[in-house]
């Protein structure tokens, strides 16, 4: 066992969290801790910001909070797309190359829920490996342990009482034990708690397991997203390639067994409505239908613009036999997005001292009961450089001693695979109070069965089907089959907590939202 000491425990290695090591690189000592491949690298549409000459930060808002279905907060949400130009403008000064037009303007894309083309991209649809390779770039020089997974937070004595005081982690057969002035938790979503995901397989929410037996406070985490095009391969489970929303955006639509394009007459955007619309209504198609994907048909746009503008989507389907620029792509809907998260303030504090938060395993309340489109790699840059900000306030100087730390959290990993086919089942595009009930008595007999401490892949299912039982509505990315309405009385959040024993507990706010 060796012993490292920093200011900044920074775990992930994302949009967010290379955001925040860049922000204090010349100030503090920073340690990054990553798993491995994150869903950064991955991102295919874009970043959404008013950039162009005719669009405004309020109309990218009121998209926003359009697709968050009454639940955005208002004052997060503006931090969001006033402080998103600016850091875009930052990327592209730190070497980013996004696409441009022939006269050298920005080149902006459309995706579901934007009312203007307002999604910059790179590398056609290659965003997230080009904002990667310039964060990578940025935090070169500082101490990065890869392939390396945070399994126990520690806390101690702080100023204010009890704060998190570092981190163990394991790499490979060695454990190494963390003191830092403030951990930060960047370890993005949740999709491998699921069977199929967009995300890559590290992404099991580690950070959200970490956080609830740290004491921290989960926040709107009932509001799983699901990308309605996700190339269909068979029936594989696992990480699955994107099929990026922005090829509707140039004019790709939907089609049925029989060739019908079902999203027209669906809704006033028909295939660019927000993903819950089209994810339930392709869902609809396959039960009625029987089968198990729909066809995304993009030959209209011709085999010049498809090469140009979506190599790595064309790319993926010709490693399924399927020539895009001349045959429909089969696609299915699967899980792609945690709208909530760690409950954060604008900063990135959590409610337990010491212990911060930031892009996807964050709830900052930008994102209300669903995201819209690209608002995410946004997210982890603007929150990404706050919380940076945050930090080189609270953490004056480089005073440091070792502080006595005791464990708090362990994250064993065990009974993964069944935690993750009873939220798969349970906690779909459509759920329902009976199956979630089922889904939570699985898992405590689960937990039961092997007296052990709880795996990642539980906690984080406990927890999700507990905010979808007891949110006995429809909103957004939740849609209960029982409660198939949205109420009024529902505009306010679900809160879940570590409980002393068994499943997370779960707390209704007792005021609603005034967004
Ligand atoms: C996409 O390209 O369709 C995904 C973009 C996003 O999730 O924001």
């Amino acid at each position: 066992m060796s012993d490292e000491d920093v200011d900044v425990l920074v775990v992930g290695a994302g949009v967010a969290g290379l955001s925040v090591a860049a922000g204090l690189a010349a100030t503090r000592r920073v340690m990054i801790v990553d798993k491995g491949d994150g869903s950064t690298r991955w991102a295919q549409g874009g970043i959404a910001g008013a950039v162009a000459a005719d669009d405004d930060p309020r109309d990218h808002a009121a998209d926003t909070a359009a697709a968050g279905a009454g639940l955005c907060a208002d004052r997060p949400l503006a931090v969001l797309v006033e402080e998103g130009p600016l850091r875009l403008a930052e990327l592209i000064a730190a070497g980013a190359r996004f696409d441009r037009e022939a006269g050298g303007a920005l080149a902006t894309t459309l995706e579901g829920g934007h009312h203007r083309r307002r999604v910059v991209h790179a590398g056609g649809d290659a965003t997230g490996a080009e904002v990667a390779r310039v964060l990578t770039a940025a935090t070169r020089g500082l101490t990065r342990m890869g392939d390396a997974t945070v399994v126990e937070l520690t806390r101690g004595p702080g100023r204010c009482g009890p704060q998190v005081t570092g981190a163990l982690v394991r790499q490979g057969d060695r454990l190494v034990p963390i003191t830092a002035r403030a951990v930060v938790l960047a370890t993005g979503g949740i999709g491998h708690a699921y069977p199929a995901s967009t995300n890559p397989a590290a992404v099991t929410g580690d950070g959200l397991a970490l956080a609830l037996q740290a004491g921290a406070t989960l926040t709107d985490i009932e509001f799983v997203q699901f990308h309605p095009t996700v190339l269909h391969t068979g029936g594989r489970l696992g990480q699955l390639p994107l099929v990026s929303e922005a090829l509707r955006g140039e004019g790709a639509v939907l089609r049925d067994a029989a060739g019908v394009a079902f999203m027209a007459g669906r809704h006033p955007l028909a295939d660019l409505a927000a993903r819950d619309v089209v994810a339930r209504e392709i869902h609809a198609v396959l039960q009625r239908d029987g089968v198990d994907h729909v066809h995304l048909d993009a030959t209209a746009l011709g085999s010049e613009l498809l090469r140009h503008r979506f190599p790595t989507v064309l790319a993926a389907c010709a490693a399924v036999g399927v020539d895009a620029t001349r045959e429909p792509i089969p696609v299915a809907p699967a899980q792609h997005f945690l709208c909530g998260g760690v409950a954060t303030d604008r900063w990135g504090a959590t409610d337990v001292p010491g212990l911060y938060a930031v892009g996807e395993v964050a709830a900052t309340g930008v994102h209300g009961a669903n995201r819209l489109a690209s608002n995410s790699l946004l997210e982890g840059l603007v929150f990404g450089r706050r919380v940076a900000a945050r930090l080189t306030l609270e953490l004056p100087g480089a005073a440091r001693g070792t502080l006595p730390a005791a464990p708090i959290a362990r994250v064993v990993p065990r009974s993964a695979d069944v935690a993750r086919e009873v939220l798969g089942r349970y906690a779909g595009v459509r759920r329902s109070g009976a199956g979630l009930a089922a889904g939570l008595a699985e898992l405590a007999a689960l937990e039961r069965a092997d007296g052990l401490p709880a795996p990642t892949e539980w906690t984080v299912a406990g927890a999700v089907l507990a905010a979808a039982a007891a949110r006995t509505e429809s909103r957004g990315c939740h849609y209960r089959d029982d409660h198939p309405l949205r109420s009024e009385w529902w505009r306010r959040s679900v809160h879940v907590h570590r409980a002393e024993t068994g499943l997370p507990a779960v707390v209704v706010d007792d005021v609603a939202s005034a967004a």
